[in-house]
C-alpha cells in the first residue's frame, strides 16, 4: 500500500493478491491519508480513528456504510495506468471481486 502523487492528484494503490486497486488517497472521514493506515489482508484500517474499508470492494467495513473513491487502474507490461477523469463505481468494484 501505498500513496503516490499523479498529476497533483493523491492517489492510494494497494496489491492484494498481485490485484491493484486505486483509490483516492482521502480517507472519507476526515480526509486522513489512507496509505498512512494498515493493510491487514484486504482490510485497511484508517491510522486517525480507525475507520475499516475492503480494498478491494471500496466499501466500508466499520462503519459499513463509508465508500472509498475508487479510480479505473489498469496494468499495462509493468506500468500501472490510472484513469484521474472517472471513479469505478462500487457496484463495479464488487463485481470485480466477485470475478476473482
Ligand atoms: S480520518 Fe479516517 S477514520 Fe477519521
Amino acid at each position: 500500500m501505498i500513496g503516490v502523487d499523479v498529476d497533483g492528484n493523491t492517489v492510494l494503490l494497494v496489491n492484494v493478491d498481485d490485484h491493484i486497486y486505486a483509490y483516492a488517497e482521502a480517507c472519507p472521514h476526515q480526509k486522513s491519508r489512507l496509505s498512512e493506515g494498515s493493510l491487514t489482508g484486504k482490510t485497511l484500517r484508517c491510522a486517525r480513528h480507525h475507520w475499516e474499508f475492503d480494498v478491494c470492494a471500496g466499501r466500508g467495513v466499520n462503519p459499513q456504510n463509508a465508500c472509498l473513491k475508487a479510480l479505473l487502474v489498469a496494468l499495462e507490461s509493468r506500468d500501472i495506468l490510472l484513469d484521474l477523469d472517472h471513479a469505478r463505481s462500487p457496484e463495479a468494484a464488487a463485481e470485480r471481486e466477485n470475478q476473482q
